[in-house]
Parts: C-alpha cells; structure tokens; sequence
C-alpha cells in the first residue's frame, strides 16, 4: 500500500516531534533478540530441520514475542502450515520458582535479585497484538505458567524453544515436552552456560538427561539442543 503524500509528511513531521521527546528511545530502531545474531541462525537452521517432522511448534517463555516473530517469518517460507503454539505467565517469573533459585539454588545477591525481577511489564494482549502487527496469524498463545498448563490429548511437536530461564519451570517442561516431541524432533533449552543466574535450566536439562540416558549439546554458548532419535 503506498501512502499519500499528506501520510508521508504527517509521518515525518510525528517521527521528528518523537525524536525531541523524552519518548525517543520508542523511535529508534533497538536491538531486541535475547539471542546474538549466530544463535539465531541456529535458531533456524533447527526450524528448518525439525519441520520436516510431524507436529507443531512451541515456544515456552515468549515474553513480548521478539524470537517468536523472527521464527514465524521463517516458518512463512519453510513450513506455512505448522502451527506455534506460545506459552507464557505474561507476568514474569513464578514466586515459588524464584524462592526455589534463591534458597534451593543459592542465587540472592542483588544482582541475582535484578534478574529473577525480570519480564513483569508485559501482557498477553500486547503479545498478541504483535502478531497481528506482523501479519503473523499461526501463533496460539495461552497465559499460564508451564507448571499447570495441561496440553490437550493429540498435542504433537517437532520443535520446542524452551526459554524458561529458571530450573523448576525447565524441569517440569521438559517432562511434559518430550513425550509429545515426534521422533526426529528437537527441544531448545535457552541459558545453558554455567555460571550464570539463570544456569537453573542448564541443570534441570542435566538432570533430565541422566535419569534417561539422553545426551545433548551446547551450541552458539547457551543453546541446548536435545534431539528425538528418527
Ligand atoms: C527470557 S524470557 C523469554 C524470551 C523470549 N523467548 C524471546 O526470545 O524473546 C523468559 C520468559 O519466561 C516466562 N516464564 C518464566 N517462568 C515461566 C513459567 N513457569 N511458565 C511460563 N512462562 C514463564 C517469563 O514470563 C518471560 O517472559
């Protein structure tokens, strides 16, 4: 569609007014992704891959929907029919899951505090209204914490993003994910790298593993990419 040339200059003239506002930093164009421009190439490359597989996408922990556009716009091209399914608080972390990192897990200097104080600002309707901006019309999305979202009978996936941060929340997901994950599926388990205040899912992706005889591998530093054998 193109814009008159009354819509170009109003336009111009909105933008300039916003520049000179204390409301400038809404303007400018601002890196978003939680992920570095090579972990989101892994991003996709894994798509790309697991949508030769039965079954939808999930994004556990999609908080405004940044990485859910960038794979969506990918799944445009590569896989249109795959729906993606969205899993979120949309009010930031569980306070049980948060007492659990800062007794359990020893995570409580201020700091860590900051951290496990993140993604309060944020709403469904916002979320929603981004896929709508973007044209983006496969995505579901459904406000509940992971721990008690029951996924319904016939749920199948080929790819999971699982972006939870914390161990609680990974581990339970993981447990409800990998049964329903085709054969030749994956699961992404984001904040894999040790050391860190959000190494909770690192550890619960760990332990999942042992306790099954499954191995994974860190990729791009943080990624943890958990394959279903064809
Ligand atoms: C790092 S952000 C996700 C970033 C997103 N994947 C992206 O790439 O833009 C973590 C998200 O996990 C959500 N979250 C934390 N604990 C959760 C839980 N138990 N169940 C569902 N969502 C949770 C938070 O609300 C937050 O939006």
């Amino acid at each position: 569609m193109t814009n008159s040339r009354w819509e170009i200059l109003l336009d111009g003239l909105v933008k300039r007014a916003l520049f000179w506002s204390p409301l400038r930093s809404y303007l400018l164009y601002k890196y978003r992704y939680a992920f570095t421009p090579a972990q989101l190439g892994r991003l996709t490359a894994l798509a790309t891959e697991a949508a030769a597989h039965p079954g939808d996408f999930c994004e556990i922990g999609c908080y405004r929907g940044y990485t859910t556009v960038w794979l969506n716009r990918h799944l445009d091209v590569v896989a249109p029919a795959k729906r993606y399914w969205a899993i979120d608080t949309f009010g930031g972390f569980v306070p049980a899951d948060v007492a659990h990192e800062q007794q359990a897990r020893g995570k409580d200097s201020a700091e860590d505090r900051r951290a496990l104080d993140k993604f309060t600002v944020n709403s469904r309707r916002w979320f929603d209204r981004t896929m709508t901006l973007n044209g983006i019309t496969r995505v579901t999305s459904h406000a509940a914490a992971v721990q008690d979202f029951a996924f319904p009978a016939g749920a199948r996936f080929c790819y999971v993003l699982l972006d939870v941060d914390l161990y609680q929340p990974t581990k339970v997901a993981l447990e409800k994910l990998w049964p329903l994950l085709s054969p030749g599926g994956v699961i992404v388990v984001d904040d894999c790298h040790a050391g860190h205040v959000y190494d909770g899912s690192r550890q619960a992706l760990t332990e999942f593993c042992t306790a099954r005889g499954l191995t994974f591998e860190v990729v791009e530093l943080k990624l943890g990419v958990l394959r279903k054998e064809p």
